[in-house]
């Protein structure tokens, strides 16, 4: 605390530490004589008597400043005092319920005022300031007593798991920031070295090699709480930096990742929220996932779930169904109940919707055993009206919508759909809906760049290790890769791993990575893999989304105290910046960018 109250004020030089928080006073407190520290939320002047809102980090107490406290006319929002007097009791049409500490007053007998404040740029209590604002003065914004509660909740949260690993026997070890570049999927972070000149230390985007020596090391169990850098594309959930529940255990497979983790969010959730969360969580493999919700991580809180209607597409004569099933795609639908009434309006804009993601068109029908209604009734006649009722499990009156074409583009689509709608009608929300979505594809064709690549990552364990033999077919092959899902989010994401080296480089080279690269980027792995390396697997958890959720919000960055925006800039320190040209030349960089005109 700033050792300036001491020069401002005659008294000795700690008369001003508080006593009490500002949460803290009970009407079992009146009588007492107390010291209170804080900041000044509020000030009302009744007529030279003036009430203040005193807040810290605990609460707010009101505190009655009389006539006789002259610095009181001069007290603005935001400054910090410290305030002696006698706790009160209210009378009782004073009283404020909303408030722990609503039935008592502090009377004060001196006021000190601490350190002064300009404006602020908004009041603290606003809650529609704009994000600009909030990040350039997040110490402002972070005085918020919500943005407290979740960095509170955070560090409550990440403790209570701390321990439920603790208690599974996993040992905490911290692994390099300045490494090598591991092959996540993201761009990476990369830092010069003044040492080497022409070479650069790459951030980690995750500490999965590290993990996977310390397997061969013999750790058995390892757990971090670990940073993570990736230079992609930010969204809602998505910061370039971000924080994983990392772990990894050796002589395992994946039912014993799914027990360990269902025990430590179950003990987790119920030390740090007293919430229960049932276990074990239920299982999807990703080709049940993709049929049922059109994606890897499927909302579970509500139905309206696709539904395959090849039987049905291939005897209709609508030619966009029919030729859709002839070229090899899918036709899927999804039943709307007509609870949840769409009108012709509604019905466009989902359309709309649709042909952003890339669909030509969506086709609907409003179900009826007489043949219903819409573009699709046509094709309704006499038994083929209740037949696609069958067939989509719907009800009269419901709407029916519907997508051909390839089946990623179905999935995708409808996918979308289903969650647009899940929303919209105030289904996806309540409950923690946990799932493990398992048996992922091993490889995924990259149309754009003509190549294979990982649909987890290169080390993770095809579900044979033979891999279909000389001339595997890589579409079908599945790998032993597995996601941790909650309510339409992937919160975490692990797999069973590689640990025979031959399998490895069979990997990396259908990867299009020659034996040459192998040695160069991954040859310490392989080496290692060498050297007995045990059978492991393991997952990592994006905890800025799972805390974020377990508090429902939609947005990680209020779970972050110093978050990014959308460009990656921290609009507080105004990072990312300019540096000294004598600071390049020292790491052998010369910049493409031409140096800011002076005065710029
Ligand atoms: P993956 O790349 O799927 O797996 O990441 C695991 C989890 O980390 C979180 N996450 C993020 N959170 C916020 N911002 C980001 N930019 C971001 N990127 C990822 C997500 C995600 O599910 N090494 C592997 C794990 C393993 O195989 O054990 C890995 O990093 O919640
Ligand atoms: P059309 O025969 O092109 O007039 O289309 C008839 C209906 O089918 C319209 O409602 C279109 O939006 C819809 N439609 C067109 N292409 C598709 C498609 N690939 N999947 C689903 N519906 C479609």
């Amino acid at each position: 605390m700033s050792m300036d109250a001491s020069s401002t004020s005659t008294a000795s030089r700690s008369d001003w530490r508080r006593t009490h928080h500002c949460g803290a006073l009970r009407k079992s407190d009146v009588g007492a004589r107390v010291t209170l520290n804080g900041w000044v939320d509020a000030r009302r002047d009744h007529g030279g008597i003036y009430f203040v809102d005193l807040r810290d980090r605990y609460g707010i107490t009101q505190v009655v400043l009389g006539p006789e406290q002259a610095e009181a006319a001069k007290l603005g929002a935001e400054f910090t005092v410290s305030v002696t007097g006698k706790v009160v009791a209210r009378d009782a049409q004073n009283v404020n319920p909303e408030r722990p500490t609503g039935e008592i007053d502090v009377q004060v007998e001196r006021l000190e005022i601490l350190s002064r404040s300009e404006q602020p740029p908004f009041t603290i209590a606003d809650e529609n300031v704009a994000l600009e604002t909030r990040f350039t003065y997040r110490y402002l914004d972070l005085r918020r007593p919500q943005m407290q509660r979740n960095l509170m909740h955070r560090s409550r949260f990440i403790n209570a798991m701390r321990r439920a690993f603790e208690r599974q026997d996993f040992v905490e070890v911290e692994t390099p920031i300045l490494t090598r570049a591991t092959p996540e999927g993201a761009r990476d972070y990369l830092v010069p070295s003044r040492v080497h000149p022409g070479k650069f230390y790459a951030l980690p985007q995750s500490p999965q090699l590290f993990k996977q020596i310390l397997m061969v090391a013999g750790m058995d169990r390892y757990f971090q709480v670990a940073r993570c850098f990736r230079d992609e594309d930010l969204r809602a959930d998505r910061q370039p930096e971000f924080t994983q529940l990392d772990m990894e255990m050796s002589f395992v497979e994946e039912e014993d990742v799914f027990a360990t983790w269902e025990r430590v969010l179950q003990e987790t959730f119920r030390e740090a929220m007293q919430l229960e969360v049932a276990i074990p969580f239920p299982r999807l493999t990703w080709k049940q996932s993709m049929e049922r919700f059109g994606n890897d991580k499927p909302d579970m809180r509500f139905g309206m779930e696709l539904v395959d209607l090849a039987a049905w597409a291939s005897s209709s004569e609508f030619a966009v169904f029919k030729g859709a099933i002839d070229a090899g795609g899918r036709v899927m639908g999804i039943a709307v109940p007509a609870a949840h009434a769409l009108s012709r309006k509604d019905i466009e804009a989902l359309e709309t919707l649709a042909k952003g993601s890339g669909a030509k068109g969506l086709a609907y029908w409003k179900a009826g055993a007489a043949g219903g209604s819409g573009p699709l009734a046509r094709f309704c006649v006499g038994e083929r009206a209740t037949l696609l009722m069958q067939a989509l499990g719907a009800a009269e009156g419901d709407t029916c919508l519907f997508m051909a074409g390839k089946q990623s583009l179905v999935w995708r689509v409808l996918g979308e759909l289903r969650n647009h709608l899940g929303k919209r009608f105030g289904l996806a929300q309540g409950a923690w809906r946990f799932t493990w979505v398992t048996s992922f594809p091993m490889f995924e064709f990259d149309e754009g760049e003509g190549r294979w690549f990982s649909a987890h990552h290169p080390f993770t364990a095809p579900a044979d290790w033979e891999m279909g033999g000389a001339n595997p077919d890589l579409a079908s092959l599945v790998s032993r890769a597995y996601d941790l899902v909650l309510n339409g989010w992937e919160l975490g994401s692990g797999s069973v791993r590689i640990h025979r080296s031959d399998v490895q480089q069979k990997v990396f080279t259908i990867l299009g990575i020659g034996p040459e690269e192998q040695q160069k980027k991954f040859g310490f792995l392989l080496e290692a893999l060498s050297y007995g390396a045990p059978p492991h697997a393991g997952l990592a958890v994006g905890l800025d989304r799972l805390t974020a959720l377990s508090l429902g919000l939609d947005n990680i960055r209020d779970m972050l105290a110093f978050p990014k925006t959308t460009s990656a800039t921290d609009l507080m320190c105004a990072a990312p910046s300019e540096v000294a040209p004598e600071q390049l030349f020292e790491v052998h960089i010369r910049s493409a960018v031409p140096p800011p005109a002076p005065g710029a």
